[in-house]
């Protein structure tokens, strides 16, 4: 099929996957408002048309905690990523290193983080969520440092896996869940021979690695269900601000107040985002709350936003309502599903592009002069 945008990389990877996959990945939390609101007011954000600025040379280039960036794009953490391709998280890691940009390793990585470390020539950003057990936490920090990983990405927005209906239709969860998987992974050979056969072991590796025998991905729900602590407040945090050196990024910051608060605990950067709409629907859109998130941390903070991204001029209005760079979730799992790192290095192509044309008819020069002046 022609593939010429991240749209055509969901219908790409929605024709491969069996549905299970393809809907988790898909989906949203509830009737999914807000995973719609993500795309729909994002769309809605109208940039100043400007002419004759004399845009031609063009600077991608970003810095985020004194690390020089190609883009001012990283690759979220998205979990399970290498059941959505053979070794998924591994290859996604490569294209961002030749990229020069981040990749973020989801705790939930069916690639332990060692693997992925192992195979990136660049340093991997890493995820973690606050769960119950401390001693996986810690853990997991330790293995971190030790492949040398600087930047931690902390998710503070699953205290409990928010309710996702389409899991329970689509077979990755409810009734006969494990036999409907196998008869979907049977009707979709291009994925059973790339993932299912080639792509093994299909763990949480980083979970086993920590308790030293496989974990299933069978109960990967009902882990996380689980192992989430919705106890957590911030003072249960402190202890990683205090062991953990380096840049720390709190992620799921939708509120003014909670972007000071991460400030104030010590946070280098945060995420703002809902989780790409699947935590708690009717939050409000990335494109709604960034403005007063901006306003209260600007230049305090390095801010990322997520949720909703689908094209390089998307990059472009979140940068232009505060972000000082965007994560890229699905969009890239799309890609990654369909065909791999050629995909995903495809993807990066397209958005760039599009960086580059939007740029152009905005008059900016260089990502880092784009602001509230470009907004219409
Ligand atoms: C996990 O982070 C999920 O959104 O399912």
């Amino acid at each position: 099929m022609i593939i010429s945008s991240a749209t055509d990389y969901r219908e790409a990877a929605r024709r491969k996957l069996p549905p299970f996959l393809f809907h988790y990945l898909d989906g949203g939390a509830g009737t999914e408002t807000t995973l719609r609101a993500n795309v729909d007011d994002l769309q809605q954000v109208n940039l100043r048309q400007r002419v004759l600025k004399g845009s031609e040379e063009l600077d991608l280039s970003t810095e985020w905690f004194g690390v020089k960036q190609d883009l001012p794009l990283a690759l979220a953490p998205v979990g399970l990523a290498g059941m959505y391709a053979r070794r998924g998280e591994v290859q996604a890691a490569r294209v961002a290193a030749e990229r020069n940009i981040p990749f973020i390793q989801s705790t939930v990585s069916v690639c332990p983080l060692k693997e992925v470390a192992e195979h990136s020539p660049r340093p991997l950003w890493c995820q973690l969520y606050v769960l119950k057990d401390r001693g996986f936490m810690r853990d997991y920090l330790q293995r971190a440092r030790e492949l040398g990983i600087r930047t931690l990405v902390f998710t503070v927005d699953m205290p409990v896996p928010g309710a996702r209906y389409r899991d329970a239709h689509s077979g990755m969860s409810g009734r006969n869940g494990p036999l409907r998987r196998v008869l979907q992974a049977m009707l979709h050979p291009r994925w059973a021979l790339d993932v299912g056969v080639l792509g093994k072991p299909h763990d949480l590796g980083n979970i086993s690695a920590y308790r030293g025998n496989p974990t299933g991905l069978a109960d990967y729900l009902g882990w996380l269900a689980a192992n989430f602590d919705p106890g957590i407040d911030w003072n249960d945090l402190q202890w990683i601000r205090d062991e953990w050196p380096g840049p720390m990024v709190i992620k799921g910051i939708l509120d003014a107040q909670d972007a000071r608060e991460a400030k104030s605990f010590g946070a280098d950067g945060i995420v703002v985002s809902n989780h790409g709409g699947r935590q708690l629907d009717g939050a409000l859109s990335t494109a709604r709350a960034l403005p007063m998130i901006a306003e209260a941390v600007k230049g305090d903070l390095t801010i990322f936003a997520d949720s909703g991204v689908r094209t390089g001029l998307d990059v472009v209005r979140l940068l232009a309502l505060g972000a000082d760079g965007v994560l890229i979730g699905r969009a890239f799992v799309y890609a990654l599903a369909a065909s791999g790192a050629a995909g995903v290095r495809n993807l990066l192509v397209i958005l760039e592009k599009d960086i580059r044309t939007s740029m152009v008819l905005t008059g900016v020069k260089s990502v880092r002069d784009i602001g509230a002046d470009i907004l219409a």
